[in-house]
């Protein structure tokens, strides 16, 4: 008798498998489980049998009927799923298709690749902050006036921690809190994203625009590590003609710091309209990351040194393209957002 069954129930789970809608599959319920259906009749026929197998086979008729049941239920769900699915004709040509990349994402992506193929990693952090990672970890003292509320966007609900206030932040240097916080280096990191600032918005200013930062950290990092990463690449971003001067300059989270220039890509440094004649253009800020900062994150003293770097990603996609005015990246005109 379970021989038998074993049969009927090949088939019927043949009969579940292939039923094409539905409907066809509301049948083979009806045929199987309904009420003078082939389980019923079997469960009948058992009144027939010895009463010593009756046990048995009951159990391995009822067994098959959860079984079949099941099956049925997860062909029924996948039916439904395909009955309900919209038809997508993929071979219909494409009729107004007017989206492209923004030309600011361009640049992020091209940015990011670069530093990616020199063994960084991509990371992101909050544009909600608290001052502790915008500002404190950062050696940014309390009277540092880009902590004024006429520098920064405070945000008007309670922060978590009484000490630091919640801001949008000013720069993306926020990650290296963030990320050395919680990872040991050898660390290479680079991090895009939005920052906001109060500033008046025109030609060259917004209260929101995009900054790279990146930092690298290992035991014995020097700041001819610095050059030559920063050398690599402002040589692939901009072609291999390309100069680089690092002229001292000062940051609270990097001692010594330098503000990196290159030499004008539209007069190969001679000198014309868009370098102001000066055949030199500013590009990023740079520096060694200032021991107070590992010790902010928790790093043992000495042991690790590093750089870090960050750059406006509107300045360079401004300089790439000669987009004169910085209100285009987000004005959202097709005509502009066309041409990349
Ligand atoms: N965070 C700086 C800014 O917004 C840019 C910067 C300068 C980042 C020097 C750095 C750095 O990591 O070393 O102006």
């Amino acid at each position: 008798m379970t021989i038998g069954i074993d049969k009927i129930r090949e088939s019927a789970l043949l009969e579940v498998e292939s039923a094409k809608n539905i409907k066809e599959l509301e049948k083979i319920k009806i045929k199987y489980l309904g009420r003078k259906g082939v389980i019923s009749e079997m469960l009948t026929g058992i009144g027939n049998l010895p009463v010593e197998e009756r046990p048995v086979i009951g159990k391995a008729i009822n067994i098959w009927r959860k079984q079949l049941e099941q099956t049925i239920n997860d062909k029924l769900s996948a039916l439904r799923h395909d009955e309900e699915k919209p038809f997508i004709d993929i071979s219909m040509p494409v009729v107004g298709f007017q989206g492209s990349v923004h030309p600011l994402s361009k640049v992020i992506d091209e940015i990011c690749d670069i530093f990616i193929r020199m063994g960084f990693s991509v990371i992101e952090g909050p544009e909600v902050e608290s001052e502790k990672y915008n500002f404190t970890m950062l050696n940014i003292p309390k009277n540092h006036p880009s902590r004024d509320a006429f520098d920064t966007f405070y945000l008007d609900i309670p922060a978590p921690d009484k000490e630091n206030n919640l801001l949008l932040r000013s720069q993306t240097s926020t990650v290296q809190g963030r990320v050395m916080e919680k990872i040991k280096p050898p660390l290479r990191v680079v991090s895009p994203g939005r920052v906001y600032r109060p500033d008046a918005v025109d030609a060259t200013h917004s209260f929101m625009f995009h900054q790279i930062e990146g930092f690298f950290v290992d035991r014995n990092v020097r700041f001819t590590d610095l050059k030559a990463v920063i050398e690599v690449f402002l040589k692939s971003l901009f072609g291999k003609e390309v100069k680089t001067r690092f002229i001292p300059h000062y940051f609270p989270f990097t001692e010594p710091s330098a503000e990196v220039e290159m030499s004008c890509i539209f007069c190969s440094g001679k000198g014309c309209g868009v370098c102001n004649g000066s055949g030199w253009k500013e590009i990023l800020g740079c520096g060694m990351i200032h021991q107070n900062v590992f010790q902010n994150v928790g790093y043992s003293k000495a042991r690790f040194t590093g750089f870090a770097f960050g750059m406006g990603v509107e300045r360079i996609a401004m300089l790439k393209y000669l987009i004169p005015d910085i209100r285009l990246f987000f004005e959202n005109d097709i005509r502009f957002l066309r041409q990349f």
